[in-house]
Formats: C-alpha cells, structure tokens, sequence
C-alpha cells in the first residue's frame, strides 16, 4: 500500500513521523544515574503491558496504514523482554519491510546478537558512557562492562552494521575520559555518539548549569583528534550532528537536544510498552491505544486514533523555558 502524506502521522506544523519508538519493558537490570534512582522504580503490572500481539498488531498498523518505514525497540531494557526474537522477527516480515533496530544497554546482547540477526534485526544502538570498570560501576551502579563489551563485539560479530554507541557525559565523572571512548569505539569500528543528558530521570536530579554541553564535549574531543563537520546539508531528521575524526571515514557524533534542539525536524513517535502514544520524548499528555485494541477495534480505528493523538504534538520541547515541565514518566518508562 503507498501513503500519501494526509494519511501519515502529521502533526499541525507539518512534520510526518515515521521512525516509531517501540518500549518493550520499562524494566532495566542497570541503574544509570542519569535515569534511574538506586532502588529502581514501580515497575509496570504484567496486565498493563501490551502482549506481544498487541506489539506486532499496532506496529502493523504503524506500517501498514500509517507510512511508518523505521521501527526501533527501546526499553528500559529490551533484551529483558521474552518475546523480543519473535517480535523482531514478525517486524521484519511486514510489508513494507521496516528497518528495524534496538536500543539496548549491550548486556545479554552477546548471547541473543545471532539469533536477532537471524530474525532481521538491522541495527543496534549500545548505550556505554565509560570503558572504566571502576566509573562503569559508579555510573550504572552494577559492575557488568565486560557483559556490555561482549555484546557489543557480539553484535559487530553478527553483522549488525553500523554498531552505535550512545554516551551520556557527567560532569566529574566520565567526562574527562570522552577522548579515551572514542579511541575504543574507533579501535573496534564503533560509530559513537554523545547524547547531552536531559532532563528525563526518575529523579528530578537534572540541572542545566552542571550538564556537558554539545560545545565541550566538542572542545575535548578536539584536544586529541581532529574532527571535521560532515555535510550539514544531510543530517535531515537525525539527530546527531556528525564530524570526521582525524580525516574519516570514522566518524563521531554529537546530539545536543538541549542546547542545539533539533524538534523542527523531528520525525519520531512513540509507543510505550502499556500502550500509550506519545508524540514526543517530552510530551505531557499521552494518548491510549491499548483501551481501544482490547475492545476489538480494527486497524482502521487504531489508524485514526494514533493520527488524531500526532495532531497536537507541540512545536518544541522548551527545555530553556523557565516553564518547562519534566514529563511524569522517566527515559526508562517512555522508550528511548
Ligand atoms: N539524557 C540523555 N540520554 C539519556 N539516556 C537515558 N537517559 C538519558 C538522559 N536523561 C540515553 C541512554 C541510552 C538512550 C536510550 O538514552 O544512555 O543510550
Ligand atoms: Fe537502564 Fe538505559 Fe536507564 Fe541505564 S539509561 S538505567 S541502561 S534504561
């Protein structure tokens, strides 16, 4: 089926998503200071998360009717979830054929890298913010880099390529050894990027005045290699702005949501995993598919319903607002 452009997902200001962020589990076996509190957090019932089903069915219609053409499973962590294989693997037999990725934190990933490749799996994004054991224990609060490195390996191993590698900075705590994450990711073909750390955790914790800037970030990165812009002209919807290190091809790149917002170009949607749209990481209001689907709606109705949720989705997410508000679900609850 083609799609015109009205019976996509756009909003009022003319943009179209069409990269769905899928959350399979808000659950997570780390405790990344950035998102989660030590304790962890009240996780979602079983009875409220979509079954596996339910994924693959509003995905379909995310596909199918909707002009979707980019799927990626987020968590938490996705590789806790059961069923991911399966559902990967029904993802990549729809028609058109999505791309389809995961963000992960790498760990299991080394025993299910084949078998997700197997299924389809085109990408992964590998959260890792230091390969310091001692700094990867403090960050994430559990001692398992040598899990993630394995999973990384395991993932170029299987031909998921390009193996992404996404980095949060904390002040006085990885962000003097950036230079050193690159010269590893560099080292084992790992394209990395750094995310500016937002205001998205559990916690509340987040303050502008202490996070790692796009510019310092920059500006470190540049006291050991030489990093040259790429063409501007292609970033299109990515987020990430990307520079040459030392001449390429390897290139590294950088996502400034806070101080360089991208949202006039966004093209993302999200689906929590309890079945809630969002139409954007900072969204205050969701809108509820999963009541709709168990009452036997048909795809028709899911597609108008999920179109009519885009609608309001807002101009930008005015971070820099004094009266910005945190949204009530954490990162690890909406899906990277
Ligand atoms: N700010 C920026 N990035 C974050 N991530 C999790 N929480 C935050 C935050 N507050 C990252 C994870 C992962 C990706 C999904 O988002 O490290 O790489
Ligand atoms: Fe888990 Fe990702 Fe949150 Fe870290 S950032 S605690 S890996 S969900």
């Amino acid at each position: 089926m083609t799609t015109t452009p009205q019976s996509g997902l756009a909003d009022n200001y003319g943009r179209v998503a069409t990269d769905l962020r899928v959350s399979l589990t808000d659950r997570c076996n780390l405790r990344c200071t950035y998102c989660m509190p030590e304790e962890g957090l009240d996780w979602l019932a079983k009875p409220e998360l979509l079954t596996d089903d339910e994924i693959v069915r509003l995905v379909s219609v995310a596909v199918t009717r909707l002009g979707v053409d980019e799927i990626r499973f987020t968590g938490g962590e996705p590789l806790l979830r059961r069923g991911l294989v399966g559902i990967v693997e029904r993802t990549t037999s729809l028609q058109p054929r999505p791309q389809v990725s995961l963000t992960t934190n790498g760990i299991g990933l080394a025993r299910q890298a084949e078998a997700l490749r197997a299924a389809g799996l085109d990408r992964v994004n590998v959260s890792l913010d230091t390969i310091r054991q001692d700094t990867f224990q403090q960050l994430t609060r559990r001692d398992r880099l040598n899990d993630v490195l394995a999973g990384l390996a395991a993932a170029h191993a299987a031909g998921m390529a390009p193996v992404k590698v996404n980095a949060v900075l904390m002040r006085g705590v990885n962000d003097e050894h950036a230079p050193e994450l690159l010269q590893y990711c560099l080292d084992h073909d790992y394209e990395l990027r750094f995310i500016e750390q937002m205001p998205l955790d559990a916690q509340h914790g987040w303050d502008r005045s202490t996070m790692i800037t796009a510019d310092e970030i920059l500006a470190r990165l540049s006291e050991q290699f030489t990093l040259t812009p790429t063409d501007a002209a292609t970033r299109g919807s990515a987020p990430a702005e990307s520079f040459t290190v030392n001449g390429g091809p390897a290139t590294v790149g950088i996502i400034a949501s806070v101080t360089r917002p991208f949202c006039g170009d966004c093209d993302r949607v999200r689906l929590t995993a309890d079945g809630q749209v969002r139409d954007c990481l900072f969204a205050r209001k969701e809108s509820d598919l999963r009541t709709a689907l168990r009452a036997g709606a048909d795809d028709d109705e899911l597609a108008a319903a999920w179109r009519t949720a885009m609608r309001g989705k807002l101009p930008g997410h005015g971070i820099a607002d004094p009266s910005f508000l945190q949204p009530v679900r954490p990162m690890s609850a909406i899906g990277g």
